[in-house]
């Protein structure tokens, strides 16, 4: 993971966002906060320290076992003064048993990572009965690009399973399913993703591999990044990143 990590920082690419909601002070006021499918939490706790110095108690759910390791050591180390508990679990399952409420939750690329059919009730869940009115739900995931071109993502994935694969909507399609629900849009950036893709190396294609349906070799998949690559040295993948309000009523 270290060589993945060491591709991009995307902490550098939303500095700009985060400074401007901390400016704006949209956020500075939350005493409490869930950070769901967080992994080790470094979008998530960059987010926290800039734009929530008032934080007193956290909450994160991450259902990878491997990733809480991380996350507690980097929770304990950053926000020394924050009570917080993990959950090793999946969100749909932590929501139905939650009985806190938040004034923030942030999903950071992890909307898409939950079921389909799982969507529209946790979201409501939140809604009706996890998140304080007025509080605010961030959610950060892929859309497609701006000159409409096809996103790398899907040129790999559709070259590696020979299906199509649309990433094209995601964050227009959570808008949407959050708007039905009931929550109000508060605030929205589009934001570039940089990733540095010189001197590929065998992590970078195992993490393509999980676009496969079947197992299949790294040569494979080497060649087909590489036939999609080709040589350029960055990547831009396009993002959003909005704030949505559970209205007040
Ligand atoms: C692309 S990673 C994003 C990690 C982190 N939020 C970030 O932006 O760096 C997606 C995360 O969602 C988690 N995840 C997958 N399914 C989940 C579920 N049903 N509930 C909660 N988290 C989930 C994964 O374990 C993984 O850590």
């Amino acid at each position: 993971m270290e060589s993945i990590r060491r591709r991009f920082d995307e902490v550098k690419d939303i500095s700009p966002i985060l400074e401007e909601i901390r400016s704006e002070r949209l956020v500075d006021g939350a005493r409490s906060c869930a950070i769901i499918g967080c992994g080790y939490g470094e979008l998530e706790l960059a987010f926290i320290e800039q734009c929530m110095p008032e934080l007193e108690t956290l909450t994160a759910v991450e259902p990878e076992a491997e990733s809480v390791v991380e996350l507690k050591a980097r929770i304990a180390r950053q926000l020394p003064n924050v009570r917080s508990t993990v959950f090793e679990q999946a969100v749909e399952s932590w929501a139905v048993s939650c009985d806190q409420v938040f004034d923030v939750v942030v999903m950071f690329h992890c909307v898409t990572e939950i079921p389909e059919p799982e969507r529209r009730p946790l979201f409501s869940r939140l809604l009706e009965s996890l998140m304080k009115p007025g509080s605010l739900l961030l959610v950060v995931t892929r859309n497609g690009r701006l000159d409409g071109s096809q996103t790398t993502d899907s040129r790999i994935a559709e070259a590696l399973t020979g299906r199509p694969y649309d990433d094209s909507k995601w964050y227009d399609d959570t808008r949407q399913l959050l708007q039905s629900i009931g929550f109000t849009v508060g605030y929205e950036r589009r934001y570039v993703l940089h990733l540095n893709v010189e001197n590929l190396d065998d992590a970078f294609f195992a993490l393509q591999a999980h676009f496969c349906d079947e197992p299949t070799t790294l040569e494979h998949v080497e060649q087909v990044v590489r036939s999609v690559i080709g040589d350029d040295k960055w990547n831009r993948r396009e993002m959003f990143f909005g704030l949505f309000r559970k209205p007040v009523v």
